[in-house]
């Protein structure tokens, strides 16, 4: 790239900083609404809303009460959610079945939100941790995590999730060969236009913590996720995960945790050039919020600092907590 650097005084960088309309003329990114996908938790119960204790602000809402949610993301603008479920404890077994019980909390959200908004985008999570009593992504076997019967799980649970009416399929388990079945499994059970978000480049990573606390995983979670997420050392690792992942039919690759990660979105975007998103996952929330809960930091001015820093890294898209606070704050812009 050729750049013409010319020096001071013919050139002074601040002429274009020196008001708020040209910075705005000039601004290399924007942000906007459609940037954000909502995660939600759901739970059991009617007209339930519960206060998850390591996340201040984000609750577990019950199916009755998560279409009401579904409604204010459809009036905030917001193009897409991802449910994730607290499995009760009597329903988490080592063989997971529950994860593709068409009745499972997740499945039935899925439904009851079409009914209501048909037109907003519903992510589904594929990985067996919040129906596994061992908190694994995958099924288990003495201290082994099965890869190759993981995927037999994976295929049934994709399925369900994609005949309840979820759009996007996101593998988040980390198996080897997850993508290639599910969406063989989709072609030939005539459910061509299931679209498949992967979590390709999923670290092994300790921002997970209050997450695991939302969904009831972190209490029966032996060990750690090691021998299946990518080790946080490496980046070119996971770039050609990403590769793999797009030709065994992904239609969009995320990059998770998003903040520590910007490197390896932005790798991935410039190498592969597709659909590219970062999870801003629940120790980044959690980070954020305590600071700004205790005054250290100002809470609007650090979420759209860090929204921008995703587009600059090149994602399409976001998936944060703070979705539906940052879709009020850009409507009042
Ligand atoms: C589970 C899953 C995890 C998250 C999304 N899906 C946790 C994990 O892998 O242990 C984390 C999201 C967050 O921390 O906000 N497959």
């Amino acid at each position: 790239m050729s750049q013409i650097i010319t020096p001071y005084p013919i050139r002074r960088s601040r002429r274009l900083r020196r008001t708020e309309w040209i910075r705005d003329m000039v601004a290399e990114n924007k942000i906007s609404i459609s940037d954000l996908i909502w995660p939600v938790f759901i739970c059991d119960g009617l007209d339930r809303k519960e206060a998850i204790k390591s996340l201040p602000g984000i609750y577990r809402y019950s199916i009755d009460k998560v279409t009401e949610i579904a409604q204010d993301a459809v009036d905030l603008g917001i193009n897409c959610i991802a449910l994730f479920p607290y499995t009760p404890k009597h329903l988490k077994t080592p063989d997971c079945a529950e994860a593709w019980n068409p009745d499972n909390l997740v499945n039935r959200a899925t439904r009851a939100i079409k009914k209501i908004t048909p037109n907003l985008g519903i992510i589904l999570d594929v990985a067996l941790d919040p129906y596994n009593s061992d908190g694994h992504d995958g099924l288990i076997r003495g201290l082994e995590i099965l890869n190759d019967e993981t995927l037999i799980a994976l295929e049934k649970q994709a399925l369900a999730q994609a005949n309840s009416g979820a759009d996007i399929l996101g593998p988040s388990d980390m198996m080897d060969g997850r993508v290639g079945v599910i969406r063989r499994a989709l072609e030939a059970n005539g459910l061509k236009d299931t679209l498949i978000m992967s979590y390709s480049a999923k670290f092994s990573s300790s921002f997970y913590g209050p997450f695991r606390d939302a969904v009831g995983a972190s209490g029966s979670l032996s060990g750690d996720k090691k021998t299946y997420q990518i080790d946080c050392a490496n980046s070119r690792e996971a770039i050609r995960d990403a590769a793999l992942d797009i030709s065994e039919g992904a239609d969009m690759v995320m990059v998770k945790p998003g903040l520590p990660y910007l490197d390896v979105c932005k790798a991935i975007k410039l190498e592969l050039n597709v659909p590219t998103f970062a999870y801003q996952v629940s120790g980044e929330y959690a980070m954020i919020e305590s600071a700004s809960l205790n005054g250290f930091i100002n809470k609007d001015l650090i979420m759209l600092e860090t929204l921008l820093s995703f587009k600059r890294a090149g994602c399409d898209g976001v998936l944060t907590y703070f979705a539906p606070e940052l879709a009020k704050l850009l409507t009042r812009k």
